[in-house]
């Protein structure tokens, strides 16, 4: 596997990945809607940065066109409601997967690994987890591809969108109203998905991984309120107290989401996001978790990681937060 495209290689863990597949010697191709975005992948040497919407079908396979092998992780946390799911979900998690195995199959690229999300279901209780289940669908039903799926629970590492985006909360407010405080995660280390992901394609024993779900999930298990809390902790806020969790009943909750779609840029939290968290982000014991094929021996925990990242007082930790709150 020498020649890898990464479909959303810009983002927080397709960063990761396409630095670990460059550091091992492979040719990169990352597709991005916006150059800018990717500008801190130009540095990579062997990394081809390629602006364009990777959407329509001829694109696409001009794109995969002589790679031994594709990474898709295009994902969107948030987007206008439907039935099942809005338009944002149908293009970026089913039609996009849709099209892209289409075109894998019209180049002969049979490989393709696939980041998806824990509890993936086309009938699970939120448009993410339905489209995510639908796009899972979608790349199995393609006849002769060579894939694996991994569904990672809630991803941390420096750069994060989740546990900075809740220290940078609780740097302007004195008290974090939460809803679905008591829903459960397994978080887990972005350099444990990016390890994973590349040895599903050129590990050793990557052959093991394909036609197979992994569930990837770190090692502990935490409610969202202990990890905003841990999060104002490490990032040494109110002197390393953090601000107090109001925990929210599920229809101020309701209430509180709705009224943040409607804020300018992406929302802290949707109504859609309240309905992903009905059913706990952790390892549900009956599809492999980071097996042996995988590379990684024992994940990291959030303890031995986060303080590290959130605890950057400075401007530049500081700003680093916001710009992960704003996903840029
Ligand atoms: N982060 C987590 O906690 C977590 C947990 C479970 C599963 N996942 C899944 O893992 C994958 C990567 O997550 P991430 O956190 O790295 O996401 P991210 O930082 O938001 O990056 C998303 C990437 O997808 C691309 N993208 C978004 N919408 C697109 C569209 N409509 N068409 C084409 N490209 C599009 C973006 O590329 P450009 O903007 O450069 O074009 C970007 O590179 C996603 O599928 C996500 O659902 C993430």
């Amino acid at each position: 596997m020498r020649n890898v495209v990464v479909l959303g290689g810009s983002g927080f863990i397709g960063s990761h990945v396409v630095a670990r597949l460059s550091a091992a010697g492979c040719s990169v191709r990352v597709p991005t809607r916006r150059r800018e975005r990717a500008r801190h992948l130009l540095p990579l040497p062997t990394v081809e940065l390629i602006a364009t919407d990777t959407f329509d079908q001829a694109t696409l396979q001009r794109l995969v066109r002589g790679t031994d092998a594709v990474v898709n992780l295009v994902g969107v946390l948030h987007g206008r409601r439907g039935t099942p799911y809005g338009p944002a979900f149908e293009r970026a998690h089913v039609r996009l997967v849709d099209r892209l195995a289409s075109a894998c199959v019209a180049e002969g690229v049979t490989r393709v690994v696939h980041v998806s999300a824990i509890g993936a279901d086309s009938r699970g209780p939120s448009m993410y987890l339905r489209s995510k289940g639908d796009g899972e669908a979608a790349l199995r039903a393609a006849a002769g591809l060579r894939w694996t799926i991994l569904r990672p629970s809630v991803v941390f590492g420096a750069g994060d969108n989740f546990l900075n985006m809740f220290a940078a909360m609780q740097r302007i407010a004195p008290v974090v109203p939460l809803g679905g405080a008591d829903q459960r995660f397994a978080p887990v280390h972005v350099g444990d998905v990016a390890c994973a992901i590349e040895h599903a394609l050129r590990g050793p024993r990557s052959a093991a991984t394909v036609g197979r779900i992994y569930e990837l999930a770190g090692p502990g298990v935490y409610t969202l309120g202990e990890l905003v809390r841990l999060a104002g902790v490490w990032a040494g806020i109110a002197n390393g107290r953090g601000r107090p969790v109001l925990s929210l009943p599920a229809p101020l909750a309701r209430l509180l989401a709705t009224l943040l779609e409607f804020a300018p840029g992406g929302p802290l939290m949707s109504r859609d996001n309240l309905d992903s968290m009905r059913q706990p982000s952790i390892a549900g014991g009956v599809l492999p978790g980071f097996a042996p094929e995988l590379g990684v021996e024992r994940p990291a925990s959030l303890e031995a990681v986060a303080p590290g990242y959130l605890g950057q007082h400075g401007l530049a930790g500081r700003f680093d937060g916001f710009r992960a709150s704003a996903g840029r």
